[in-house]
């Protein structure tokens, strides 16, 4: 067989109110794993328990730029395994993140902390934390990602967070290397979720609302992306098939430590092999 027994073994998946998060979490309880979805807000952990899936254990609230939450978040998970009779947590999937679309010139300085925080702050505090329960059920963990490390103007605050996740994936892999703990990265293309829509959305709104002289400056660019966008968005992936890659890192005997997945996710992959000055150049002819 190739693939692990999944009965008895949990994970836990961060920012589960939407998107790839909540497709995640009920995709893998419906699979047999137990999963921790965390959410934000009671609203959206009054959801998810709707759905009245056993397997499914809502954990409110986890915002990732306040870790004052996670020992809450940690005796919850510790007191739910016990009362199941597990041996420590499986997996984290960090997942959580939103990102604004904006120049660098004009991105909210407040947002793009957050973000750093949601994606690389929050998580680092989370694994600290729960380390020693992946270790004892000889776990992994997984990053969802874009596709590829590349200079993409405009959506900066994704991306940067995405370099700092490629560099603590591979380290975290080395470090955890002896424990057997694979550190996985989910590398996703264009996926149906609000997020790209709520994105141009905000984006859209805060043209009129910057320092008009500066977004004058702008202005054909994002009016450019805008259409991009639109064009994009008629052809994303489900987000069903990024839950199903998922549950293969994390059902694998020996799982891959890269996986791709969505529209567009092979070509980042490619173009992230070419020489860096021939991807700037290719950045620059698109602009
Ligand atoms: N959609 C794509 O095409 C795509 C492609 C590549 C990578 N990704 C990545 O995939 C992840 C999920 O994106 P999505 O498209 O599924 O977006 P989404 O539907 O907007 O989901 C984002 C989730 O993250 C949560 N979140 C945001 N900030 C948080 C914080 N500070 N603490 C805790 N939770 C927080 C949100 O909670 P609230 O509802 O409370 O805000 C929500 O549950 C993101 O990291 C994104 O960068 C997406």
């Amino acid at each position: 067989m190739h693939s692990v027994d999944i009965n008895g073994r949990s994970v836990l998946v961060t920012g589960c109110s939407s998107g790839i998060g909540r497709s995640t979490a009920t995709y893998l309880a419906h699979s047999g794993f137990t999963v921790f979805a965390t959410v934000r807000r009671e609203k959206d952990a009054s959801a998810l328990r709707q759905l009245g899936e056993p397997n499914l254990i809502p954990v409110c609230p986890l915002d990732l730029t306040q870790p004052d939450h996670i020992p809450a978040v940690v005796q919850l998970v510790t007191d739910e395994l016990q009362h199941r009779g597990q041996q420590g947590l499986y997996a984290i999937v960090n997942n959580a993140g939103t990102g604004v679309t904006a120049p660098i010139e004009l991105t909210d300085i407040g947002k793009f902390r957050n973000e750093f925080d949601a994606r690389i702050l929050g998580p680092v505090a989370l694994l600290q934390a729960f380390l020693p329960m992946i270790r004892q059920a000889r776990g992994r963990i997984v990053w969802i990602t874009t596709p590829g490390l590349l200079p993409i103007p405009y959506v900066a605050s994704i991306h940067a967070p995405d370099f700092a996740v490629n560099c603590l994936a591979r380290t975290l892999n080395l470090e955890l290397s002896k424990w057997h703990i694979p550190v996985i990265m989910v590398r996703c293309g264009t996926i149906q979720t609000a997020a790209p829509d709520r994105s141009a959305r905000e984006m859209q709104a805060a043209i009129p609302t910057g320092p008009s002289d500066r977004l004058a400056l702008y202005q054909e660019a994002l009016e450019k992306l805008r259409v991009e966008f639109g064009r994009l968005d008629q052809k994303r992936t489900p987000v069903e098939e990024v839950a199903r890659v998922i549950y293969t890192a994390l059902s694998a005997r020996r799982p891959r430590l890269r996986y791709q997945v969505g529209r567009l996710s092979g070509l980042a992959a490619t173009m992230e092999l070419l020489p860096q000055s021939l991807v700037d150049a290719i950045m620059m002819w698109r602009e």
